[in-house]
């Protein structure tokens, strides 16, 4: 078996904020092999984008160890792209653009790599255009446009379609899928919701809260293309939502 992609060994994480020590991550240990397709879940505040942003380098003052391909992480690199809820396109900036903006200077064939990206998320037709001309779900395929530009080998998604219409989200979860058999990149999405959890992810991470810690890891067998209405589906989102979910969420509806 090839070489893990991540590796996370006792990773724990603090804020400090004036005298008060915030615990939020603790003795974390995640193995991710390349291509997989990783989901987390977990409730607010358990630390998943926390957790995001060590993989992605954006933040590298913990204790343990986290590495990328052998070598510990010491920061951002083209090879791990992020995608959040958000877009985080430079409203200034044209669609092509903003790709141009994000590659580095030295780029060979900008006009090429424009070009085959944006058809790869189906947006040929928009690359003058400006991001408040876009829709939410067209502003977040440029987006992950943008990141796959950079020929990233991991991408990680901090719920990416989590302030899209229903619809809409279920496009793109399509699109992800297809992008990650065509790619063959590895991919690691931070989700709410347990039925993306599922549809996606080889693998779904539970994670749970103060402090922030892994407490059950599922593989889920499905087949590609995948269905959202098969028996085996509903049995492992159900599972997960028994195992986890139902009970804290009954405790809060009897709390308030
Ligand atoms: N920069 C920061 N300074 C202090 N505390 C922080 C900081 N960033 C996050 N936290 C705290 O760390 C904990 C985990 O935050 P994080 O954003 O990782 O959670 P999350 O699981 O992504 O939550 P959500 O599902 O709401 O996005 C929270 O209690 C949060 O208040
Ligand atoms: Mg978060």
């Amino acid at each position: 078996m090839a070489d893990p992609i991540i590796q996370i060994e006792k990773l724990s994480k603090q804020f400090v904020s004036g005298k008060q020590t915030k615990k939020v991550l603790e003795n974390v240990n995640l193995t991710i092999n390349p291509g997989e397709f990783i989901s987390i879940i977990g409730p607010s505040g358990c630390g998943k984008s926390t957790l995001l942003r060590i993989m992605g380098g954006l933040d590298t003052d913990y204790e343990g160890s986290v590495y990328f391909e052998n070598g510990p992480i010491k920061g951002p690199g083209r090879e791990r792209g992020f995608i959040f809820q958000d877009h985080r396109l430079l409203p200034w900036l044209t669609v092509e653009e903003n790709i141009k903006f994000s590659l580095p200077e030295s780029t060979e064939n900008v006009e090429k790599i424009i070009v085959e990206n944006l058809e790869i998320v189906g947006l040929q037709d928009v690359r003058k255009a400006y991001p408040k001309q876009l829709s939410g779900g067209m502003a977040q395929r440029v987006s992950i446009a943008r990141a796959l530009s950079n020929q990233p080998k991991i991408l990680l998604l901090d719920e990416p379609f989590g302030a899209l219409d229903a619809i809409t989200k279920m496009h793109l979860q399509e699109e992800m899928l297809r992008l990650w058999e065509m790619e063959q990149i590895t991919m690691i999405i931070v989700t709410h919701d347990i039925e993306e959890a599922v549809y996606l992810g080889q693998r779904v991470i539970v994670m749970d809260t103060q402090p922030g810690r892994i407490k059950q890891s599922y593989n889920i067998e499905q087949s590609i293309p995948r269905s959202r209405v098969s028996p085996e589906f509903h049995r492992q989102k159900d599972k997960i939502y028994k195992e986890f979910f139902e009970e804290k969420l009954q405790t809060f509806y009897y709390t308030i």
